[in-house]
């Protein structure tokens, strides 16, 4: 299986020019890798200018609303449905962040709603947990063919924008209790303070089958090497 890498940019950069610079100097540094998925994920007012069909490159946004019209027909005020991300070719959709959960006080529920819509407008969701309990209740209901199409990140909160990445060993532990407790086969990302040189570690040492980048996504230099490191392990 692919080694899958997530770039989640969160509120940066602060204008387009800025966002197509980022893209293209790491497209130029990441040319023909071939075992890596990249999976770029900027704030959703960039994501029509990324409609990208770069071999290796997919778009993910950085959340999505559980109702998509007809149901919901529509009068949510600031939300984005996955049915818009879809038609900008976006395949993933990072959901229930840690930041999301703290800032917008998103619950267990509303992250186990905008799964399941996601999944059945075809988006794969990026479900961020920081405990097994929450990979339960964010899952809970969602078929086997659903289950497929999902990826988990483990992101410790102590872990994230902090500089203090989680030892591979702890999170090797914590990465075997969430295959336990979904008994699926769901890529499991690790996600919190990853550089290029923790990078490996979490793939060849605590078998994770990726990477959520926060901070490093937005260096092209070091995420270049991430990729490269990854791409390597
Ligand atoms: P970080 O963020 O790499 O800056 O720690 C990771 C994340 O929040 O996804």
């Amino acid at each position: 299986m692919k080694h899958l890498i997530a770039a989640n940019w969160k509120m940066n950069p602060q204008t387009m020019a800025e966002a197509k610079r980022l893209f293209n100097s790491v497209k130029e540094g990441i040319k023909n890798i071939k075992n890596v998925e990249i999976v770029i994920c900027p704030p959703f007012v960039y994501l029509s200018s990324f409609k990208f069909q770069v071999p290796g490159f997919r778009l993910g946004a950085q959340d999505c609303f559980w109702e998509n019209p007809p149901t919901g027909e529509g009068a949510f005020t600031g939300e984005i449905s996955p049915a818009m991300l879809r038609n900008l070719a976006v395949k993933y959709a990072i959901i229930g962040h840690s930041e999301r959960r703290k800032y917008q006080k998103e619950t267990d529920e509303m992250v186990n709603k905008k799964i399941k819509t996601a999944l059945k407008n075809d988006l794969k969701p990026v479900l961020c947990i920081e405990n097994v309990s929450q990979v339960k209740r964010g899952l809970e209901g969602i078929s086997k063919e659903g289950l497929k199409n999902m990826v988990i990140a483990y992101e410790p909160v102590f872990a994230i924008g902090t500089g203090k990445p989680c030892s591979p060993e702890k999170a090797e532990k914590v990465r075997k209790a969430i295959k336990s407790a979904t008994n699926a086969d769901i890529p499991i990302l690790y996600g919190g303070s990853v550089n290029s040189q923790n990078a490996g570690s979490y793939i060849e040492k605590a078998g994770f089958q990726g990477l959520l980048v926060g901070g490093a996504s937005l260096n092209p230099e070091e995420f270049i090497k991430i990729v490269k490191n990854v791409s390597r392990a």
